[in-house]
């Protein structure tokens, strides 16, 4: 089918809270120790929103630099998706929190929940609507507060998670740039690894938790450790033969920010050199959905990404979900 637009990502944004939680100050919540950390995960430190904080206060100020950069104004953006495993409210949604705060008047609204695939998912919906010529301008935002949802007496999640935004405006391209190829799928048989109970939950999945404590994330790291490290680099295969190249035709791997063991074993069985591997989770730990667009932007901010640049955007996370994406870079 002939698609009359190329849909890509015209303008990126980020913010992440002030507030620092480094592996030393956890040494004092929980038995843990810097050193454990760091060897385990990579991580050093993540940035924790303020209480008084609303999610949608950090997602607006992502989004808002996002539109800055896409040279667009608010109004012109015809549909907001965000992504979020930690809205504020269910309703509002957060998008529509956003579309209030930045003066979206004339968007539609939604939340999606992917857990950490989001964006990608994001992106491959959004994509649709630019291509067949529905919508000019879509905001993406992926934003989360997972520090409110954490258990600070369970040491093998708590030391894992971080706050923050990441955004991107999807608007048309020229042609050979922009998104070529994306993947998304999801293993709901193995759901039960990673969960964060809502209004419901089972009697097994509250006796997994510390003090039966529902609203907080529980997760079986080892289980979810093997299952990443094998999808990223076949979701990564996948969407290189759709698109018929070669990982040496990439210029760099955006991937979802877990553990950066992880990130080293889908390189190895992708046979890549870390330095195509961007990695920021030393000092922002896993931020989910957050993670790919909050390391788009940097890249971007550091002059990183070049027009015709070919990038991968990778993810995994609760669901289970995976996904991945083949982007030209049309900037
Ligand atoms: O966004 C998607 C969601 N999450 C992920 O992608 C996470 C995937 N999983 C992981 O990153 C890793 O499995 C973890 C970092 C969660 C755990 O690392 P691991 O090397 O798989 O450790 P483990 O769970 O096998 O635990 C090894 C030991 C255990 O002690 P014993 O039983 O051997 O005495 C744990 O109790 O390490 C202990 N441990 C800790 N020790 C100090 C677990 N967490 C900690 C900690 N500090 N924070």
């Amino acid at each position: 089918m002939i698609k009359p637009f190329k849909a890509g990502i015209t303008g990126t944004g980020s913010m992440l809270p002030d507030k620092k939680l480094t592996n030393f100050q956890l040494e004092s919540i929980v038995e843990t120790s810097d050193e454990w950390i760091v060897k385990r995960t990579g991580i050093r430190e993540r940035r924790i929103i303020d209480d008084s904080m609303p999610l949608a206060e950090l997602a607006a100020g992502a989004s808002n630099r996002a539109i800055a950069d896409a040279g667009i104004a608010a109004d012109d953006i015809d549909l907001i998706i965000a992504t979020t495993i930690t809205p504020d409210y269910l309703s509002p949604s957060l998008a529509c929190q956003v579309q209030k705060l930045i003066g979206a008047g004339k968007a539609a609204a939604f939340d999606m929940n992917a857990a950490c695939t989001g964006f990608i998912y994001a992106l491959q919906i959004s994509r649709q609507f630019i291509e067949n010529g529905t919508y000019k301008n879509i905001l993406i935002v992926s934003a989360e507060a997972l520090s409110r949802i954490v258990d600070f007496t369970d040491r093998r999640t708590c030391v894992l998670f971080g706050d923050g935004a990441g955004a991107v405006v999807l608007g048309r391209v020229d042609d050979g740039t922009g998104i070529s190829s994306a993947i998304l799928g999801a293993c709901g048989e193995d759901g039960s690894v990673l969960t964060i109970p809502c209004f419901y939950a089972t009697e097994e999945d509250l006796a997994l938790r510390n003090e039966g404590k529902k609203q907080v994330i529980w997760m079986d790291g080892s289980e979810v450790f093997t299952f990443a490290s094998k999808i990223m680099s076949e979701s990564t295969k996948n969407v290189l033969d759709d698109s018929g190249i070669s990982i040496n035709d990439i210029k760099y791997i955006f991937p979802h920010q877990a553990n950066m063991r992880i990130l080293q074993n889908a390189a190895k069985r992708l046979d890549v050199p870390m330095d195509k591997v961007y990695t920021n989770l030393e000092y922002t730990g896993n931020i989910s959905s957050a993670s790919v667009p909050v390391c788009l932007d940097e890249a971007a901010k550091k002059g990183l990404l070049k027009k015709g640049d070919k990038l991968i955007l990778v993810a995994f996370g609760g669901g289970l979900t995976y996904g991945a994406a083949l982007l030209t870079w049309s900037k």
